[in-house]
């Protein structure tokens, strides 16, 4: 059985996903929410669910990289993850951090990678008139944003699409393609899937 750890920093809805999804034939369980600020809403839904909770707040470190890792992995590693799944986490994290986990650490991203790395991707695809947007879940790398693709699910711009009413609809596929592509991870597989 696979342990999963995943990293929060708000609401916490892909982590609900995907905790939901770890049952019955799944082979994962989730081992551990971890949070980097205590006010996520996310830590409430995991304890609601039976699982262990960490804060790490990255303010105290004031910018130091480097020393909120080593507080994060001093939270993380007692739970011995298999594989760590960030999971609306938005704090950057630093080739040290990436490369303790090189392999094994999952990330979902609101657009269609490599398409708009980074912030506000809703409204830079609605911007750049695009007539399509989506998800995708990617293995995390140093680079931002930027690691081996293992899933992709879109869906259609409408004319009257706002930022928030696309986001929405993304958020909805996000829920569907993450856990379909941590069971496939879990099982070793890393072939893309892209979600109809
Ligand atoms: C989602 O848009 C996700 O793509 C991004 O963080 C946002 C909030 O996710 N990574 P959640 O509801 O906290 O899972």
């Amino acid at each position: 059985m696979k342990r999963v750890a995943i990293l929060i920093s708000g609401g916490g809805s892909n982590m609900v996903s995907l905790v939901d999804s770890m049952a019955g034939t799944h082979p994962a369980r989730p081992v551990l929410v971890l949070a980097n600020n205590a006010d996520a809403g996310g830590l409430a839904k995991a304890q609601a669910r039976g699982i262990a909770t960490a804060v790490v707040d990255h303010r105290p470190f004031h910018g130091d990289r480097a020393a909120f890792e080593t507080a994060l992995r001093a939270a993380i590693d007692p739970h011995a993850p298999d594989i760590l799944c960030l999971a609306g986490f938005m704090r950057v994290l630093t080739e040290g951090f990436v490369s303790a986990y090189a392999g094994r650490m999952l990330n979902i991203h609101p657009s269609l990678l490599p398409k708009y790395r980074g912030l506000h991707t809703h409204a830079r695809a609605l911007e750049a008139g695009d007539t399509e947007h989506g998800c995708t879940v990617h293995e995390v790398t140093p680079a931002l944003d930027d690691g081996p693709i293992l899933g992709q699910a879109r869906v259609a711009i409408r004319s009257d699409d706002t930022p928030d009413t696309l986001a929405a609809r993304v958020l909805e596929q996000e829920h569907r393609l993450y856990p379909a592509v941590l069971e496939r991870f879990a099982n070793g597989d890393r072939t893309r899937l892209d979600l109809d």
